[in-house]
């Protein structure tokens, strides 16, 4: 992870001092660098011996960096990783425009590895993100999404990104198409299993753990599981309560929606599904031999779900 960190340094630089002012900023913020550690372990426990693999941990955390940065703009948020968000600090446009900058980055970068494969599945995962943001676009304020809808955009915009991380380690290290396909489905479901818990810490969580604002998600009027259960299995006057919050959005509401999501149970639903996905991650491991690695990917896989930042 040090030797990531000095490939993430190097790169970021630009002639540009706006460039490296923003992207400095929020790469230093820190992160918890999940995916980049997703690369660096499916790497190893695929016996790979190289060095690609910082290179394209590096990729992924650009990547992921330059969704946050267009994120924030979209959720209007103003906490990310303990410190103010780069559109509070800089601006919406700064922020869009070093998000680009991070993107086009990461793509030099991957053309460096001169790995048609690896170029594949970085371009196809980067394109479905955009998918999965603008789809959650299209739900908010809908009170009548479904969980197959929300499951739909939680795989698009999240776990799609774990999952090109866990199968360029495959690729690094030379595996059969077999278990290739077993590290990418790792990969999704530990991401999917990760969002799950993100949208439940955005009502229980403690500011001071995740270093963002609890509340950003219903004040954007999103639609997620813990919203979707109360609906589902709460009192009339809770489902009611829910929906005309999430119709509305702002963060009025919050309390009297905090107390239906404790009340029906939506906090533990939606763990428990989440619990599920990181069962379906660990089986997905079973062909993989014994590695240090691979002890790695099952305490990240812990990790997902019992996270409190
Ligand atoms: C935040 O991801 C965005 C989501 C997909 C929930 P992380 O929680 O991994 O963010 P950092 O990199 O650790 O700040
Ligand atoms: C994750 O969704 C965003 C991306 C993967 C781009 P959220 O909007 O829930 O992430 P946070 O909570 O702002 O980190
Ligand atoms: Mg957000
Ligand atoms: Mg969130």
């Amino acid at each position: 992870m040090k030797a990531l960190d000095a490939v993430i340094r190097d790169r970021l630089y630009s002639d540009v001092v706006l460039i490296r002012q923003v992207a400095e900023y929020i790469i230093g913020s820190g992160g918890k660098r999940l995916r980049p550690a997703m690369v660096l372990f499916t790497a190893g426990a695929a016996g790979y011996q190289g060095t690609y693999h910082r290179e394209l941990a590096a990729v992924v955390e650009f990547i992921h960096t330059a969704t946050l940065l267009h994120d924030d703009v979209v959720d209007e948020s103003e906490l990310r990783r303990g410190n103010k968000t780069a559109n509070a600090l800089f601006g919406n446009a700064a922020s869009v425009l070093v998000g680009d900058f991070l993107y086009s980055r990461a793509f030099q970068m991957m053309v460096g590895t001169d790995n048609m494969k690896v170029m594949r599945v970085l371009a196809d995962a980067t394109n479905v993100i955009a998918e999965g943001e603008v789809l959650q676009l299209l739900n908010c304020h809908n009170a009548d999404v479904e969980i197959e809808d929300y499951l739909r955009v939680i795989r698009y915009k999240t776990a799609k990104l774990f999952e090109a991380a866990a199968r360029l380690g495959g690729i690094l290290g030379g595996v059969g198409v077999e278990l290739e396909d077993s590290l990418a489905a790792f990969g999704m479901h530990i991401g999917t299993a990760f969002q799950l818990i993100d949208d439940v810490l955005d009502y229980s969580g403690e500011e001071a753990d995740t270093g963002k604002h609890i509340g950003d998600d219903l004040a954007e009027g999103k639609p997620t599981l813990p919203l979707i259960h109360v609906m589902q299995h709460g009192t009339p006057e809770q489902a009611a309560c829910v929906r005309k919050a999430i119709e509305t959005g702002g963060r009025d509401d919050f309390a009297v929606v905090l107390s239906a999501i404790r009340e029906s149970g939506a906090i533990e639903a939606t763990r428990k599904v989440a619990e599920e996905e990181a069962k379906l991650a660990l089986n997905a491991l079973n062909q993989l031999p014994s590695s240090i690695f691979k002890e790695s990917l099952i305490q990240l896989s812990s990790f997902a779900v019992a996270r409190k930042y």
